[in-house]
């Protein structure tokens, strides 16, 4: 027995609580999704100037756009005037302006107020002041990242989670992800806490049970042990297998800057707070998390493959299939334990067995977030 109670093997999960308190989840809005980079839309769905997306971050709505330079900015989806959400579409394109539909405040592709009823008449209104309020944005691996923070921690810390996994950040640039095509994307919407499916992906120990497919292409799965515990260890694919795909057979085009090390291998990295990459020889599955509310995840789910591959619409749907029963596994296991979290059982939490300790990092990292010291 340890000071916790528990046997050695074993270690406390977060108590139920953290996952279904409307008060925790809004302090993780707060202190982490607002705070940290926040992996927000496939920078090639802003195909052209004008081209935009909404999307929720933490308690705010987000504009997302490309400018007339071709540079990706956003905004606030707030209008200066009275406060009405100048964008309600979740996508879509304009030619050169938003413009509010309650009076008509109009402004440009780089935020600033343009036009709006009467603005002649006030010369003293500053065009940029009165301009949509810029968020932080930047540009990694094709996906644009947005982060609400005043001051804005260092890109670092993204890249690091890769780092920590891989061991270093070339291994994950020979997949070329920037330049990959969507090929297939899939919107699961989850009744879980987002920290379920996280925890959940970052473990195996569940591979076994509810993942006949994946195990049959990573045969060392059925052991249980998660291939993200070792640092730079990708699952090998078994030795009757062709391809990641549903049924073994052949995969795609390999990606060219993939490694002798590297074919033949699944790759699975946690980008804190809310993404999940795969990698394997031939496509990259990316899958962001929009949580919105403590007890409800949007996942959308990106299935990346070389350019000529999407183009030539060769048949990429046993690729496809192989990870959306994996990832409808997992979230059937998440909504099947989101209920009970708020049952008298699950008070003090659960335990994590020992393939399952490292996820007792990532409790201390949202623990750490919020400014509170482990339970004991
Ligand atoms: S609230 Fe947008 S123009 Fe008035
Ligand atoms: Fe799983």
């Amino acid at each position: 027995m340890t000071s916790t109670g528990l046997p050695e093997s074993l270690i406390a999960t977060l108590p139920g609580s953290s996952y279904t308190d409307p008060e925790i989840f809004a302090q993780e809005q707060e202190h982490i999704f607002e705070a940290m980079w926040f992996c927000a839309v496939r920078s090639a769905d802003l195909a052209a100037p004008g081209a935009f997306r909404t999307v929720e971050v933490g308690r705010e709505s987000i504009l997302i756009t490309r400018a007339r330079d071709n540079s990706v900015r956003a905004f606030l989806n707030v209008c200066r005037h009275r406060g009405a959400k100048l964008c309600t579409a979740e996508t879509g394109e304009v030619k050169r302006a938003f413009q509010c539909p309650y009076h008509a405040w109009t402004y440009d592709l780089t935020g600033k107020l343009v036009a709006a009823p009467n603005l002649t008449k006030m010369p003293d209104v500053s065009r940029t002041e009165y301009g949509l309020a810029a968020v932080a944005t930047r540009e990694w691996l094709g996906y644009v990242w947005v982060c609400l923070a005043a001051d804005p921690p260092p890109f670092d810390e993204v890249v690091g989670d890769v780092v920590a996994r891989l061991g270093d950040t070339e291994s994950i640039e020979h997949y070329d992800i920037d330049n990959l095509e969507v090929g297939a994307r899939i919107v699961y919407d989850v009744k879980a806490n987002w920290k379920l499916i996280v925890e959940n992906f970052m473990e195996c120990y569940h591979c076994a049970t509810i993942h006949p497919e994946l195990t049959e292409v990573l045969p060392e799965f059925a052991d249980g042990y998660a291939a993200q515990y070792y640092v730079g260890h990708g699952a090998e694919f078994g030795s009757e297998i062709k391809g990641f795909t549903v049924d073994g057979s052949e995969g795609l085009d390999r990606i060219p800057g993939v490694t002798e090390d590297q074919d033949r291998r699944y790759y699975a990295i946690t980008v804190r707070p809310q993404v999940f990459i795969n990698l394997v020889p031939d496509h990259v599955i990316f899958h962001r998390m929009y949580p919105v509310a403590a007890d409800r995840t949007i996942v959308e789910c990106d299935w990346l493959y070389l350019k000529h591959v999407v183009e030539s619409g060769k048949d990429v749907s046993r690729s496809v299939e192989l990870f959306d029963r994996v990832n409808r596994q997992d979230f059937d296991a998440c909504e099947r334990c989101q209920p009970a979290m708020s049952s008298r059982l699950y008070a003090k939490g659960g335990v994590l067995v020992p393939s399952e300790h490292h996820i007792g990092e990532f409790h201390a990292f949202v623990q750490e977030r919020l400014g509170v010291g482990r339970p004991q």
